[in-house]
């Protein structure tokens, strides 16, 4: 899958700016600093591709990767505070608007913190897919900094939100940059969807 080549494509402020719905693609959600830019940099192997940092709000447009036949986008996060509110409010807007209008969508990787389990806000998300009949799948990350019960019990509660969601793949991909857990078993969920 992500053997051919990973390019930056374009980095997207408005929704008249996206790329042309040419090809398939995935993308990942998930709050302020859950990691979504370093799960894509594992993924692809190149460690500089998507730009991650320890601020939240690092990610602030929406950017479009290639990889093999498809693209890879990394959105900003949402729920995140630190931020003047207008452009907060600009930011979910076009989150918004992207994820129920993109018609080669093809899958949300909607990421989860290990630590801490599935948030009000990610449940307003989840909503919002299954409302637009977006296919989405969880992913918990960050797993290398949690412990065995911590983790089973941020797994149950996020199954239990999974399953009010019509739109939602019940199972749950456990992952950690950091450690490459969970690598491999989504390139193979995403090379599926190549196929
Ligand atoms: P925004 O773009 O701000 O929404 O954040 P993001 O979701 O893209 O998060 P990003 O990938 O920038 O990572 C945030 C911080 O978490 C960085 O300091 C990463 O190094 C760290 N991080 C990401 N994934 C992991 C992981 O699997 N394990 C550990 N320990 N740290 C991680
Ligand atoms: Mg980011």
């Amino acid at each position: 899958l992500f053997a051919g080549q990973t390019d930056f494509v374009k980095g997207v402020v408005a929704m008249d700016g996206l790329p042309p719905a040419d090809r398939l693609e995935v993308c990942f959600a998930g709050r302020s600093n859950v990691g979504k830019s370093s799960l894509i940099n594992a993924l692809t192997g190149r460690k500089g591709l998507a730009r991650a940092s320890n601020t939240p709000g690092r990610t602030q447009e929406i950017n479009f990767f290639t990889a093999g036949d498809l693209y890879v986008v990394d959105l900003p996060g949402y729920g995140f505070a630190n931020a003047p509110v207008a452009v907060v409010a600009k930011w979910q807007a076009l989150l918004k608007s992207y994820l129920q209008g993109r018609p080669t969508l093809r899958r949300v990787f909607v990421l989860i913190d290990a630590r801490h389990g599935a948030k009000a806000v990610d449940e307003e998300i989840m909503t919002l897919l299954d409302r637009s009949a977006v296919t989405f799948q969880a992913v918990m990350t960050k797993t290398d900094k949690v412990k065995g019960d911590a983790l089973d019990a941020a797994m149950a509660a996020t199954r239990t939100a999974l399953a009010r969601h019509p739109a939602a793949y019940p199972e749950l991909i456990l992952t950690s940059s950091e450690k490459g857990e969970g690598i491999e078993t989504l390139r193979a969920v995403i090379a599926t969807i190549e196929a």
